[in-house]
Order: C-alpha cells, then sequence, then structure tokens
C-alpha cells in the first residue's frame, strides 16, 4: 500500500495461500490522504473499525487507537505491524466492548460499519471523549456507505460535509460541535426462544440481533440427535444461543463459546449466565481461530466426579458466517471447517448448519471421508461429520 505515510505490505486475515481480496481499499487510501492532508502527523488518533490494520500500520509513528469489534482485526493489526517491523506496541487496540481510556481526543478516523446500530453505538461513545472542534472523518465505499450515516453523525456529533467520491469511496467530515456530553448508550436487543425457554440479551453488532435466525432455529430443531459429550464448542456463537441449548440438554458438559466479534462474545456470557448461572467450565473466547489451532490446546477441567474431560473437544457446533465484513464469500466458513477438523478429539464429530447452495459438502468429503445428512428442508441442510 503506498500513502503519503509511505510504502507498506499488508495481508488480510486468515491467510490464505492464493489470496485475490486486498487487504485495503479505496476509503482507506482516501481517508489517509485526507488525514496527510490536514497536517496533523504529531497528534495520536483514534481509529474505530480498522479492518486490517490499514490506517493503523499506516498511522503506527503516531501511536494511535484501535478501537471496534473484530477480533479478526486486531489480530490482522498486530500481524501487520510485524510484517513491517513495526512494534506491536504502537497501536492499542481496544475491544469495542470497552471505551477507550482517552479525554481530549482531536482525530478521529472511522470506517463507518455496515451495522448502522453499530455505528450509532460508537458515535454514542466518542462523542464524551472528544475535545471541542475535533475532526472526525468516516469513509466507505460508496456502495458500501449506509444513507443513514451522515444524519447520524450530525444527530451525535455536528454538522458534516460529505466528500466528492474518489475511486469510489466518499469521505463524511465533522468538527465536533463540543466535547464531553453524555449520551446514553443503546439498549441490548431482547429475544425470546420459547421453544427452549432461552432469554437472550444482545448488544447491537450480535447476528440476528433481536430475531432467532431460522437457520439456528433449524438446527435447534435437530438437537434431540445431538450426541453426549464432554466438551462442546459453538463456534461462531453469536448470542451463545447454540451452546446454550447444548448445555441445556448436557449439563455435565464443558462449552466453550468462540466469536470474532467482541460483543458477540459478551452477549453470549451474559445469555449464558441469564439462563444457565456461572459455570466452572463455560469458556468465552474473542478469537477468529480455535484455541487448538494456534497451538494452545483446550485446558483440562475436571467434571464434578471428579474424571477429567479430555483436553480437544469432542462436539463442535457451527452456524457458519458467509461473509467477511461487506465481502460475501465461503473462506471464512471453509476455514471454520477446516479449524474444526483439526482441533477435534479422535471421533469427535462436528454438526453444522448452512444454506443447500453451499459448497461445504465436498469439503467435509475431502477433510472427513464424509458426512450424514441429519435433515434438510427448503433452505437448509443440518450435517454431522465424524473425525476418524
Ligand atoms: C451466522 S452467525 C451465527 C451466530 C449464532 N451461532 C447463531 O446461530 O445465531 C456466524 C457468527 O460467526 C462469527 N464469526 C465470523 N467469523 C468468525 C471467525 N473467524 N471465528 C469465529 N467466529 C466468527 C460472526 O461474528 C457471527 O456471530
Amino acid at each position: 500500500m503506498q500513502t503519503p505515510f509511505g510504502h507498506f505490505e499488508l495481508q488480510r486475515l486468515p491467510l490464505r495461500r492464493r489470496e485475490t481480496l486486498q487487504a485495503w481499499d479505496a476509503a482507506d487510501e482516501y481517508l489517509l490522504q485526507h488525514h496527510a492532508a490536514q497536517r496533523r502527523g504529531d497528534v495520536s488518533p483514534l481509529l474505530l473499525n480498522d479492518n486490517f490494520g490499514a490506517l493503523a500500520i499506516n498511522l503506527a509513528r503516531q501511536q494511535p487507537v484501535s478501537w471496534g469489534d473484530s477480533a479478526t482485526a486486531h489480530a490482522a493489526t498486530a500481524y501487520n505491524l510485524k510484517l513491517n517491523a513495526l512494534s506491536e506496541k504502537s497501536v492499542l487496540c481496544v475491544p469495542s466492548t470497552q471505551v477507550p481510556a482517552l479525554q481530549g481526543v482531536t482525530d478521529v478516523l472511522i470506517r463507518v460499519p455496515k451495522n448502522l446500530a453499530l455505528f450509532e453505538q460508537q458515535l454514542r461513545q466518542l462523542r464524551p471523549l472528544l475535545a471541542a472542534q475535533a475532526q472526525v472523518t468516516a469513509a466507505g465505499m460508496v456502495k458500501h456507505l449506509p444513507h443513514g450515516a451522515k444524519p447520524l453523525m450530525e444527530q451525535i456529533l455536528g454538522p458534516c460535509q460529505l466528500s466528492r467520491a474518489e475511486k469510489k469511496a466518499r469521505l463524511i467530515h465533522c468538527v465536533a460541535e463540543q466535547g464531553g456530553q453524555h449520551i446514553e448508550a443503546l439498549p441490548d436487543r431482547l429475544c425470546e426462544v420459547s421453544e427452549w425457554d432461552i432469554q437472550l440479551s444482545n448488544q447491537v453488532n450480535v447476528f440476528a440481533h433481536d430475531k432467532l435466525d431460522i437457520g439456528a432455529r433449524f438446527f435447534l430443531e435437530q438437537f434431540h440427535h445431538l450426541p453426549a459429550a464432554q466438551r462442546i464448542v459453538d463456534l461462531g456463537c453469536g448470542s451463545g444461543v447454540l451452546g446454550i441449548a447444548a448445555q441445556k440438554q448436557q449439563p455435565h458438559a464443558a462449552v466453550t463459546f468462540i466469536d470474532e466479534s467482541y460483543m458477540a462474545v459478551a452477549s453470549a456470557k451474559k445469555n449464558y449466565q441469564i439462563n444457565i448461572g456461572d459455570g466452572d467450565s463455560v469458556r468465552f473466547i474473542a478469537d477468529h481461530q480455535l484455541p487448538a489451532c494456534r497451538g494452545s490446546a483446550f485446558k483440562p477441567t475436571c467434571r464434578p466426579e471428579g474424571r477429567p474431560t479430555p483436553t480437544l473437544p469432542d462436539l463442535i457446533l457451527c452456524n457458519p458466517p458467509f461473509h467477511q465484513g461487506n465481502t460475501i464469500s465461503e473462506h471464512i466458513a471453509r476455514g471454520m471447517i477446516q479449524q474444526s477438523h483439526q482441533a477435534l478429539a479422535q471421533g469427535g464429530e462436528l454438526w453444522l448448519v448452512f444454506n443447500r447452495h453451499l459448497s461445504y459438502p465436498s469439503l467435509l468429503k475431502r477433510l472427513f471421508g464424509g458426512f450424514e445428512t441429519i435433515a434438510q428442508n427448503k433452505k437448509f441442510i443440518v450435517t454431522r461429520a465424524v473425525k476418524r
């Protein structure tokens, strides 16, 4: 990536052998050009929703804070800092579930997320951190920039200007009217899954928001077929509804909830407490990789009767995503299937729900040597694959 700040190598995560997608886009370039033109090279900026660290790597010398909801983005920032021989300490990554400990922020660079409720929550939390006359610039590709983004910024921060489009990207620029004013955070979205007597309270960026996804509903309908397991993983847990239902069915199993969204993991934790209570052997992990796939095996725990559970999962439940940010792609789901195969104990099972038109059956066959169809309807299929 060539910008006024230098030349940098950038990679997307997860790494792929033949990557066809860039780790940055014209909106990142436009934002960085605008920032350079402001000649504010010595201030430490606050970055929101930096996708793969493109903004943070360019501005690393100014020690930025990178705030957002994606653990993948933060892992990519760390990876790309290393790739460019920059110190990992030069960027402070703050998850969306925390508010950065900053005051009097003068420069904010934002990639507008596709979820407008997340954007609103971020602007509400940002507002009290700003200095008077703070420069806030948001960017997006024209086709992805939600219409409501500028009105939201105007409502929360002050008058905004929309830039002309450059390479199909646009900026929304705002000089914040005044800082310090507290605005309430948006409340969680509530959802009831009456068939399972589960109440969900989800933060604004959790998949399916205040509804139960129809794929998840179809998956839950098949849960009476699940094998008894000792160590269950809810991979891509979102609200945690699958893992919570499995825990209700199998109270002695140790359940691990994993998602790359910090808000999803925090919501799964809250939902577990609401529906199950506190558990000794339950774990919540914000990561884009299963622990076994990064070399750190699952920690052994003791079951009530003292028998140690296996360190590797023997059941993985997954309703995989079909996009990464604005990019619709199967590669994240395919990666999750590969990781599941790698992480499972011998004889362990991967249970998946997915849209019937997707190409996962051939991958399941190649990795697991076959799979069983548990149920299918017009839209979805639920499969079971056993690690031999
Ligand atoms: C289709 S949603 C399913 C959510 C929930 N399990 C359900 O059934 O309602 C997919 C979830 O995968 C998460 N996700 C995306 N990429 C991921 C990754 N690399 N590792 C873990 N989770 C990921 C998303 O944040 C999202 O919550």
